[in-house]
């Protein structure tokens, strides 16, 4: 058995992150967390509950728990013991969940949780911060990358797949706007972290990018 390690995937929105993290995991029998989907289980709870002001979300998370489930070997996202999957990846809720990642005690509270998930190795996570504060010691580290236009253009396709009838200008807008909240929040903003491999596939198939990620794994076994 090779030493197990931890791979840290960070980037933009609708990059593909999910993607290939998920895929990185089952090629590698490690467990993946997916940490968007928690921001976005607590940005249902403010929303569900109307809670607005940054005082009242800090007030909540007592009563607020997230947590895992694999079901039909796909892990789905519990909200207080909910699973609250098939609601989360709304644009209603990405745009929440954007906003409540700007509180300070927000990103501590799941901090803390992605740490603990993180404490035997032998796991994949993705998010905006995890090569630079969930796990700086991360021993492979990837910041993944496409153009705008690339992102707005899976958005709009996943948004499709799913039943709703975006405009892509409104996609596109929606990237920007997420990729400077994102990169500007006072509060662990997203940036590459100096050790992290940069894998822009604004040009590559999903297959060409697995080549690649899996590449960079194997050379730890
Ligand atoms: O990856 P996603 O679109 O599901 O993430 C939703 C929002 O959550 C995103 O706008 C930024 C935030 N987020 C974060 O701040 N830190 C993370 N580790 C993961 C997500």
């Amino acid at each position: 058995m090779t030493n197990k390690i931890i791979v840290a995937i960070d980037g933009y929105s609708s990059c593909g992150k999910s993607t290939m993290a998920k895929a990185l995991a089952q090629h590698a029998g490690y467990t993946y967390v997916d940490t968007g989907a928690m921001y976005r289980a607590i940005a249902l709870y403010t929303l569900r509950h109307e809670l607005a002001e940054p005082a009242a979300v800090i007030a909540a998370l007592p009563q607020i728990e997230v947590g895992f489930v694999r079901i039909n070997d796909e892990q789905h996202v519990t909200l207080n013991g909910e699973d609250v999957e098939g609601q989360i990846r709304t644009l209603q809720v990405g745009n929440r969940a954007s906003e409540v990642s700007q509180i300070k005690e927000v990103r501590a509270f799941l901090v803390a949780q992605q740490q603990k998930m993180g404490e035997a190795k032998g796991i994949v996570m993705d998010g905006r911060d995890i090569g630079t504060v969930v796990f700086p010691n991360a021993e492979l580290k990837l910041f993944l990358t496409a153009s705008p236009e690339v992102r707005a253009e899976r958005r709009y396709k996943e948004l499709v797949d799913k039943g709703e009838h975006p405009d892509f200008e409104t996609v596109l807008k929606d990237v920007n706007e997420r990729d400077y909240r994102d990169t500007h929040r006072a509060e662990s903003p997203l940036r590459q972290a100096p050790d992290a491999i940069v894998v822009d596939n604004s040009n590559m198939t999903k297959y060409e990018q697995m080549e690649v990620i899996y590449g960079y794994f194997d050379r730890f076994q």
